[in-house]
């Protein structure tokens, strides 16, 4: 996809030219973001936008395009990614020898007359963005995840449409459950963090909800159970966190979950891993309006010359917070979170303790 762009500014009104990668899993609503910086940049502040492919992969192999208004036209609703996306992540030592890749990327960002670099990507791109700040290139990140684990953000866009999706799921496991009589145990994405099994559960009546910070007790969880069952509940639906505890050689948590309820319990179990559908077509409505408004103000951001900052939504607002405040950091579900509280209020088993 290489083009050759002329490093001087072809822009009568000598606007910034900026740069636009996304990298690491991807999500709806990053299409959105794209379209939200570029048209911002375009329409409002008569910059140039260049899209970077892969990654920091196109950045080290200079592969890029030249994003005119019209290949920002009809985006807004497509899932994943038009620039494509990848987990390079230059600064990590493979050990293989090689071209310093960080160097390249600071030789490509110049060769390309980049005036800033917008980096739409999770954790890790996110300190990848961080170190690239540190190395002298203006950047601006740009929260994404279906994990909603980036630091500092109360929500990023993926989240709401991997809830949305994920309850949709749920909801149609409650029918054959209880045609069953079965317990369903069903496996939710979320990387070391619980929100999405968290919001998804409350979301789809889930009656067991197991998450990475909070653990759980198998104890616990069959006794809480098997007295469903015996109040004569036909079925019951566990909501299990990819990343809750479990021996290193299980495949999957939902197997190992699983296999211990029914050797608990004797009660018929059956498992859904649901994957890579929480990532997959358009992003939900609240996550075009986010993704927009990130997009949108990281523009802000660019034209004020504001750079090494990440957007951030808090308390519903759209803000910055310094790049280097983010790197390396987790936000994971504190255990007295009001919706945990509110889940136990419910007799929901969170898989910790509960009183029977
Ligand atoms: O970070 C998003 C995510 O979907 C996680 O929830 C999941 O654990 C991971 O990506 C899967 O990574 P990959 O797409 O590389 O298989």
């Amino acid at each position: 996809m290489h083009r050759h762009i002329n490093a001087s500014k072809n822009n009568s009104k000598m606007g910034k030219r900026i740069g636009i990668l996304t990298a690491g899993g991807d999500c709806p609503g990053i299409n959105a973001a794209i379209r939200g910086v570029g048209k911002t940049a375009i329409v409002s502040h008569g910059m140039e936008v260049i899209g970077i492919s892969s990654g920091f992969s196109g950045l080290i192999h200079n592969d890029f395009e030249l994003l005119t208004e019209d290949k920002l036209s009809g985006i807004l609703t497509l899932g994943g990614t038009v620039l494509g996306t990848s987990r390079e992540k230059p600064f990590k030592k493979n050990g293989m020898p090689g071209a310093d890749k960080p160097k390249l990327i600071k030789k490509h960002y110049k060769e390309m007359g980049l005036d800033c670099l917008v980096c739409i990507g999770g954790n890790g791109t996110q300190k990848t963005a961080a170190l690239l700040a540190e190395e002298g290139l203006n950047i601006i990140g740009i929260p994404k995840t279906i994990d909603n684990d980036v630091y500092g953000t109360d929500f990023t866009f993926g989240f709401d449409s991997a809830v949305t999706i994920a309850t949709e799921a749920i909801d149609r496991l409650h029918t054959t459950a209880n045609s069953h009589k079965r317990i369903m145990v069903i496996e939710l994405m979320g990387h070391h963090a619980g929100w999405l099994t968290l919001y998804a559960g409350m979301a789809g009546g889930g009656d067991v909800i197991l998450l990475p910070e909070l653990g759980y007790d198998p104890k616990i969880v069959n006794r809480y159970l098997l007295d469903r069952a015996y109040k004569k509940k036909p079925y019951s639906i566990v909501v299990v966190a990819e990343g809750v505890e479990k021996p290193k050689e299980e495949s999957s948590a939902a197997a190992y979950v699983a296999r211990m309820i029914e050797t608990g319990t004797r009660i018929e179990t059956r498992t859904t891993i649901l994957g890579y559908v929480q990532r997959g077509g358009s992003p939900s409505p609240m996550d075009r309006i986010l993704a927009t408004r990130f997009g949108s103000h990281a523009v802000d951001l660019i034209a004020d010359g504001k750079y090494g900052r990440m957007v951030i939504n808090k308390n519903g607002q759209t803000s910055s917070m310094s790049l280097k405040d983010v790197g390396g950091k987790l936000s994971l579900v504190p255990p007295k979170h009001s919706l945990i509280n509110k889940a136990r209020a419910l007799d929901i088993c969170m898989g910790d303790r509960c009183e029977l």
